[in-house]
C-alpha cells in the first residue's frame, strides 16, 4: 500500500509539507526511495533546508573516521517529548532525525530516523551521488565502502548502535544536549520550547572530574563512543557489565534517584572500569595482564588498546576502520595521569 503524502485521505505524519515535492511517494511503512521526500531539503536542492527542522550537535560526539557530519532534529508542531524519565526520553510519534555525512565539503550519505506510529521507527541511509545532486535510500545487504575505507553501514547495522538508545535516538538525549560543546537544539532550547515534559531546574551540565583533571574529557569520549550506543545497561554490549554511558541521574538530582555523583571516581564508568579485570576469555587471553583501566599505564589499559586498533580486537567492533585520534589521547592522558 502506498500513500501519496499530501494527498487527501493519506496517512500524512507530517503535516508540514515544506520542501516535499507533491510527487513524493511515501510507503506506508519504511521510508521513501529519494531523500527529498523525507522532508529535510526544500525544492530538491541539498542546501536548503526547511525551516522546522533544527540544526543541532550534541556535546560530545561519535566519531566516524573523520566525516565532517551536520543532524537534525524535526518534531511535528505542539508535540513535546516524554522526558518523565529524564534518562530515557520518548519521542512523539513523527519525530525524525537526520545525520548528513561530508568529506571536503561533498555529501557522501544522510542517514534517518523517522518515528511513523507508537512503537514504529523507520531508519535508512541515503548515498549521495557523485555530482551531490541526488540521494537513493541504501538498500544493500553489504556496507559501502567510499573512498579508501569509509564505509557507510547497512540498514541492519543502524540497530546494533542504536538499540542503545532508550527510544531509539542516542545523541538527543539529557546528558549529550547539555553539555558546554551542545549547539542548536541544546537541552535548554528544548525546555524553553516547552517540548519536555520534565526538566530539571539547570538545563547545562558538565561532566564529572577528577583529581588528575583528565576525566571529563575521557568520559565524555567513552560516553558517546562507547556509552550510548553498546555499554550500557540497554545496549547490546550490557553483558560484559562494562558500563560506560554517564547516566542522567549521576548529573542531576532527579525523582526517585539518589544525589548525583560529586567526583568521577563515583561514576559507574570508573567502578566499571579503574583496576577492573576483563570479563571476555578471548580479550584477558589477547592482553595478558591488561586491566580496563590500569592506573598510570595506558599501554596495559583495554580500553585504551582496543580503542586504538583496527583488528578484530578493535573498539567499536564495526563500521569505523580508523582510530580517533582526539579520542585516544584523551583516554590515555586520563589514565597516565592517575596514580598507579
Ligand atoms: C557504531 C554505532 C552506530 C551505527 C552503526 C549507527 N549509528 Fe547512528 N548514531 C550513533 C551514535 C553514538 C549517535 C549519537 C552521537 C552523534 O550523533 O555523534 C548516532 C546518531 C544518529 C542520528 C542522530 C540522532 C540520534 O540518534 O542521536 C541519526 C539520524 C543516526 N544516528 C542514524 C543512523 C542510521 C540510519 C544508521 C544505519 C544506517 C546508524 N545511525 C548507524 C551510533 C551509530
Amino acid at each position: 500500500m502506498l500513500a501519496v503524502l499530501g494527498c487527501a485521505g493519506s496517512r500524512d505524519p507530517d503535516p508540514d509539507r515544506d520542501g516535499i515535492a507533491d510527487d513524493c511517494v511515501i510507503p506506508e511503512h519504511g521510508l521513501p526511495a529519494d531523500v527529498f521526500c523525507t522532508g529535510l531539503q526544500l525544492d530538491r536542492d541539498p542546501g536548503q533546508y526547511v525551516e522546522r527542522v533544527a540544526p543541532y550537535e550534541p556535546g560530545v560526539t561519535l566519531w566516524s573516521d573523520g566525516a565532517e557530519k551536520q543532524r537534525y532534529l524535526y518534531l511535528p508542531p505542539g508535540t513535546e517529548i516524554d522526558t518523565t524519565d529524564f534518562d530515557a526520553w520518548q519521542f512523539p510519534e513523527g519525530t525524525k532525525a537526520w545525520k548528513e555525512f561530508r568529506f571536503d565539503g561533498r555529501l557522501v550519505e544522510t542517514r534517518l530516523f523517522w518515528k511513523r506510529a507508537p512503537s514504529e521507527w523507520a531508519s535508512g541511509t541515503y548515498i549521495w551521488d557523485a555530482s551531490g545532486s541526488d540521494a537513493t535510500l541504501d538498500t544493500s545487504r553489504m556496507p559501502t565502502i567510499v573512498g579508501d575505507d569509509y564505509e557507510i553501514p547497512t540498514a541492519k547495522d543502524c540497530g546494533k548502535c542504536h538499540h542503545g538508545g532508550a527510544d531509539k535516538l542516542l545523541g538527543i538525549e539529557a546528558v549529550a544536549l547539555a553539555l558546554p560543546g551542545a549547539l542548536g537544539v541544546t537541552l535548554q532550547v528544548l525546555r524553553d520550547d516547552g517540548r519536555l515534559s520534565w526538566a530539571p531546574s539547570s538545563p547545562q551540565a558538565r561532566l564529572p572530574e577528577d583529581s588528575t583533571g583528565r576525566a571529563a574529557a575521557a568520559l565524555g569520549y567513552l560516553h558517546a563512543n562507547c556509552g550510548m550506543p553498546c555499554h550500557s545497561s540497554r545496549g547490546l554490549g550490557d553483558e560484559t557489565q562494562l558500563l560506560l554511558r554517564i547516566r542522567a541521574d549521576e548529573i542531576w538530582q532527579l525523582p526517585q534517584h539518589g544525589a548525583p555523583v560529586s567526583d568521577a571516581t563515583e561514576a559507574e564508568a570508573y567502578a566499571a572500569t579503574v583496576g577492573v579485570e576483563p570479563t571476555t576469555a578471548s580479550v584477558a587471553q589477547r592482553f595478558p595482564g591488561a586491566l580496563r583501566v590500569t592506573p598510570g599505564v595506558h599501554e596495559s589499559s583495554l580500553l585504551w588498546l582496543m580503542t586504538d586498533r583496527r583488528d578484530d580486537y578493535a573498539m567499536p567492533p564495526l563500521v569505523s576502520h580508523k582510530v580517533d585520534p582526539a579520542g585516544t589521547k584523551a583516554l590515555a592522558a586520563w589514565i597516565d595521569a592517575m596514580s598507579p
